[in-house]
């Protein structure tokens, strides 16, 4: 189910760097936890988004092929990072940096999954938006949902293997600050 109703607003707002953003889903996608900060950024009552798929903030913009790795990552047991648009209730929206972890049981079986996300790092922000607005296009310009996919994944994964990189060490070197963290 896909929110069509709110329009993008092209406004975006922020929250704090001291904030984190958090909510958890069942495996999939429905949310279950949602915390205050999500609430007051997303501009939602905590019953407006519990029971609902996380497309709910699903910003028109996000290239497709971003969430089609994020998905592939977890369902493979593997945390993400990843540099994300969402869309508030209103139509606003706000960035994030966000960390999507699979949570497991006492068996190590997957049960849900959690994201924790931060106020992006402003140095990556310009070249996140710069290839998301490719991948975007290049989706746009395909005829149907799927080799939208397909064909924004490939070019992904051509300008990874261009720079001899994996998606997340691509994600990390985006922001000198994530770099030394990297390297500390
Ligand atoms: C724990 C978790 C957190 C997620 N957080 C977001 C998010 O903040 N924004 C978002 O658009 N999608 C998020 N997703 C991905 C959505 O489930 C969905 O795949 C995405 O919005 C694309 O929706 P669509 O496939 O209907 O186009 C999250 C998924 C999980 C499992």
């Amino acid at each position: 189910m896909r929110r069509t109703t709110v329009t993008p607003t092209g406004r975006e707002v922020t929250f704090g760097d001291d904030e984190i953003i958090v909510s958890k889903t069942d495996l999939a996608g429905v949310i279950t936890y949602a915390n205050e900060v999500f609430l007051r950024v997303a501009g939602y009552e905590e019953s407006e988004v519990l029971g609902k798929p996380h497309n709910l903030i699903r910003h028109p913009e996000m290239p497709r092929c971003v969430f089609r790795l994020l998905w592939e990552s977890l369902e493979r047991g593997e945390e993400i990072f990843a540099y994300v648009m969402n869309m508030a209730k209103n139509g606003d929206h706000y960035w994030v940096f966000a960390h999507v972890t699979p949570s497991v049981d006492a068996h190590g079986r997957i049960v849900g999954y959690h994201s924790n996300r931060r106020v992006p790092y402003p140095d990556a922000l310009p070249k996140v938006q710069a290839l998301y607005r490719e991948l975007r296009d290049i989706e746009r310009a395909a005829p149907d949902a799927p080799s939208a996919i397909a064909a924004s994944a490939r070019a992904l994964s051509a300008r990874l293997d261009s720079l001899g990189m994996d998606y997340e060490r691509f994600v990390f070197s985006l922001s000198a600050q994530t770099v030394m963290e990297c390297t500390a």
